[in-house]
């Protein structure tokens, strides 16, 4: 029997998220150490049955409610393939990515399917068009996405991004050590996106000048990192937090741990994703990432993930 498997990374951002959502830049890497991947095969009694064990999912395509994100990705990747839902296939999705943690669950899992029906029907999909078919189902997940979870996940490259425009990927030219701390409290990124919304609402004045601030130490992280010169990062990452408590995103259980990580000799710290839970990044020297990895686990971290920026074009 013919069975297809394809799989996707995680991601950090490193800068300039919830600004991107306003037309500001951000810089996002992908992380091999966490994959979400689907397995496509026949499926004898016809129609499309569609399993996520590690989310209790195991339902028809026929049955799903329009707006399931699932759903979504499979009935675009089948459009996008020249398919009918009428195939028997049987798609099963796995993740080692946490959910709402700010690693790009939902993209990744999204990525692997329209791989692996892309690969199933022997049909290769552009990245642009996985990305795009990720970006659906991103919609349903995040209420008004930026569209740079889909996209550094289905590039597998750093990515500079600015909603709407051309993307640019780019390479660090020395690499890089960071370390991502899980607080182990979900935070859906729907729930920060739409109160970021309401409090720029507010008071735009002031949440335009903050995005316009993360936006400068977005440039300013990017040519640092293209320079060769990621020292400049750690006061960067600290600024960017900064300007992320202010817009009300951070949490006592993020600054906790990257209080823990400065202590500890990190050159700097943050938030990554949505924020108030989810993940923290760290910027460490290599020969220091054991013991800031052991202040991070000694502060509450529920798990921390050691990835490294390489300067190829993937880490
Ligand atoms: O998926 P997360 O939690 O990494 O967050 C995405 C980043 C935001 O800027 C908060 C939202 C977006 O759509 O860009």
């Amino acid at each position: 029997m013919r069975i297809v498997t394809a799989s996707a990374p995680g991601k950090v951002i490193l800068f300039g998220e919830h600004a991107v959502v306003y037309g500001r830049p951000a810089i996002a890497v992908p992380v091999d150490r966490v994959q979400a991947t689907a397995e496509v095969r026949r499926y004898a009694k016809g129609g499309i049955r569609i399993l996520a064990p590690d989310l209790g999912e195991d339902s028809l395509l026929a049955e799903l409610p329009p707006d399931h994100p699932l759903g979504i990705v499979v009935r675009g990747a089948l459009v996008e393939l020249g398919q009918t839902a009428e195939a028997g296939l049987r798609i099963t999705v796995r993740s080692t990515i946490p959910i709402a943690s700010g690693l790009g669950s939902g993209a990744a899992v999204s990525t692997a399917i329209v791989r692996a029906l892309a690969g199933y029907f022997e049909r290769p999909l552009a990245l642009a068009d996985v990305s795009r078919l990720a970006f659906e189902a991103e919609k349903v997940y995040h209420g008004s996405p930026s569209g740079v979870d889909n996209t550094v996940i289905a590039y597998e490259r750093p990515v500079y991004f600015v909603r709407d425009r051309t993307l640019e990927t780019f390479c660090a030219t020395r690499p890089f050590t960071l370390l991502i701390g899980d607080t182990g409290v979900a935070s859906p990124t729907k729930e920060t996106v739409g109160d970021v919304r309401r409090a720029w609402q507010a008071e735009p004045d002031r949440f335009e000048l903050l995005f316009d601030l993360c936006a400068e130490i977005t440039r300013r992280a990017r040519a640092a990192i293209e320079a060769g010169e990621p020292a400049l990062l750690g006061p960067l990452m600290d600024r960017n937090q900064d300007l992320l408590a202010e817009m009300g995103v951070s949490s006592p259980e993020l600054e906790g741990l990257i209080e823990a990580a400065r202590r500890s000799g990190a050159l700097g710290a943050k938030l990554s994703g949505g924020g108030r839970g989810g993940n923290m990044i760290a910027y460490v020297e290599a020969e220091e990432a054991d013991v800031v990895s052991a202040a991070l686990l000694q502060a509450g971290a529920r798990d921390v993930i050691l990835t490294r920026i390489s300067a190829e074009t993937r880490n």
